[in-house]
């Protein structure tokens, strides 16, 4: 097929499908009730179970021949010591392995044992903040002349003894915790356990690059980057302006909702950091840097380094945020593909640990339309573990919240909602533990399991491997150019991935009525996907039927 050779040499990560492990509820090997590394290993299978070509013919046989999803890639969430406070995101120690989790051996041979697959691993690094019960934080708040002082970051309070300045945390409350030992104030925009590192220190900054390094060295492929864009303050630590939109119902300790974040993230000084982090990656064979962040597109391309000496994939998820119609999605693909320099390539993100599940959010139908967009627009897709099974928000009972945000903020704020167990099948706690999760596991598990999806051939599930696979083979959908396609229809989102001769178009119902579209494209095409995996025909394209939430991906006669 042309242009398969140059597929072929498109970096792993422009290649990949993404998978985001979020290790606390993923797999359980224990029976503590917590997902763990070795949870992981033994559900690798599931993920990518490799090729014979990787494994060896008759390893490949013995190990498990159950379906599996056939991803390239996982981002584990962190699995450092940690008191978790907010789940692992509060480290103790950069290059270590929580026991909770289990140990460096366990993480080498999941490294190891994903490697053999044909999987890429990705890790959480959290330059932002450490825990309160970091050795550097314990140093640093022992006196004001300690050596780490300098190392986060510590202000007077005002004459009047008041705070250093209005900055708000996402978790609620001011961002200035009093140590009253020294007599100052340190910064933390996350919870008081979470103070923040001073990345305008070069020792610290060294620091922060030996951990990177220490992962580097041990093979991990790839780095995603915590709260990026925040690691970098003010250097006068100006007030924030107040948003003058904000929401009037905002929680009253909402401090951050109600303000413009000018002065706390996004400065300037934060691109020189990521070109040294980039260049030290560029020292090593083909790893890649993501990195978690927001911000207005104009600001968020810029993470992609002026001549792309930033980060590979800036997350970008405006997916999930946009309203969900043809238009304004169709729009958004548009600006993004319009802004992108010709270095930068795309990336989507459609769930996280952070966000509530699309699948509440769209529906049980229109979701099937959100895969097959994830899946098939040019860039690198980011899937969230369960989404592959239509999971949607738990209901979780008030006294069984973990999550710092929803009890700080309001239970309707907490993201436990998208973190409960993943649901493997429909055992007792649906085959993730063989004792009670931390988080309870979902009402439905008994019929949106992995098990019970596999067996069911027209299953969110099965829709999710198609997809993949046929990304994986189609040369257009991997590497082929972006183009939208007017259709005379406001309800249907419609395009086309081109490389050489090969042309896929999709087309995407965005409501629950039949749309028959015409394109100006003429002749005619197959249909080798529809989101209800039931059908594979010949169409025209001067006229192409779909049903209610139906999505087609058709591939054109030359
Ligand atoms: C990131 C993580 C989130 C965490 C926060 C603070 O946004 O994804 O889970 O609470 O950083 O570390």
């Amino acid at each position: 097929m042309s242009g398969t050779a140059a597929v072929e040499d498109l970096p792993w990560w422009k290649r990949a499908v993404i998978y985001e492990v979020y290790l606390r509820s993923f797999k359980d090997s224990t029976g503590d009730g917590i997902g763990d590394l070795q949870g992981v290993i033994e559900k690798l299978d599931y993920l990518n179970e490799g090729t014979a070509l990787s494994l060896g013919q008759a390893e490949h046989r013995e190990i498990n021949p159950s379906p599996s999803l056939r991803i390239d890639a996982i981002w584990i969430t962190p699995f450092y010591p940690s008191p978790m406070a907010d789940f692992g995101y509060d480290v103790m120690d950069f290059i270590s392995v929580d026991s909770l989790f289990g140990d460096l051996p366990t993480f080498d041979r999941l490294l190891h044992e994903a490697h053999r697959r044909g999987i890429k691993v990705i890790i959480d690094f959290v330059p932002n903040h450490t825990s309160d019960r970091h050795p550097w934080f314990i140093e640093s708040r022992r006196s004001r002349d300690d050596p780490k002082r300098d190392w986060y970051i510590w202000r007077d309070a005002g004459t009047d003894g008041s705070l250093p300045n209005n900055w708000g945390s996402p978790f609620g409350g001011p961002v200035w915790t009093w140590d009253e030992a020294t007599g100052q104030y340190y910064l933390h925009q996350f919870l008081k356990e979470q103070p923040e590192l001073n990345w305008r220190n070069p020792e610290l900054r060294q620091a922060m690059m030996d951990v990177l390094r220490f992962w580097l060295d041990r093979g991990v492929d790839g780095i995603r980057m915590d709260v990026i864009g925040m690691i970098v303050k003010d250097a006068q630590f100006r007030d924030n302006p107040p948003n003058l939109e904000a929401d009037p119902d905002l929680h009253p300790d909402d401090i951050f909702g109600r303000q413009v974040h000018l002065y706390n993230e996004d400065q300037d000084d934060v691109h020189k950091i990521l070109q040294d982090m980039r260049a030290l990656l560029e020292e090593y064979d083909d790893r890649c840097a993501l990195g978690e962040l927001g911000y207005p597109l104009d600001r968020w391309v810029r993470y992609y380094g002026e001549d792309g000496d930033g980060l590979h994939l800036p997350l970008n998820f405006r997916l999930m945020e946009r309203p969900w119609t043809a238009q304004a999605i169709r729009q958004l693909v548009e600006e993004i593909e319009a802004i992108l320099p010709s270095f930068a390539w795309p990336t989507y993100v459609l769930g996280s640990h952070d966000a509530p599940r699309m699948a509440s959010r769209l529906g049980g139908d229109q979701v099937r339309i959100a895969a097959m967009l994830l899946l098939t627009l040019r860039g690198t897709p980011i899937l969230y573990q369960g989404d592959e099974l239509g999971m949607e928000n738990a209901r979780i009972p008030s006294e069984r919240i973990r999550d710092p945000q929803g009890l700080r903020l309001g239970h309707e704020r907490s993201r436990d909602i998208s973190r409960m167990p993943m649901l493997w099948d429909g055992s007792a706690h649906s085959g993730f533990s063989s004792s009670e999760p931390w988080l309870p596991v979902s009402a439905d598990y008994a019929t949106k399991n992995v098990a019970a999806q596999a067996t069911d051939p027209g299953s969110n599930m099965n829709l999710y491997r198609r997809l993949i696979r046929y990304r994986s083979s189609s040369p257009a959908m991997l590497d082929g150019s972006y183009r939208s396609v007017d259709t005379g229809s406001k309800d249907c989102f419609v395009y086309l991935r081109q490389l050489g001769q090969e042309r896929c178009l999709v087309a995407l119902n965005f409501t629950s009525h039949s749309r028959a579209l015409s394109t100006a494209l003429g002749g005619n095409g197959s249909v080798e996907i529809s989101t209800y995996l039931d059908r594979s025909e010949a169409t025209s394209l001067e006229r192409i039927d779909l049903r209610p939430h139906e999505g087609l991906i058709i591939e054109m006669d030359p």
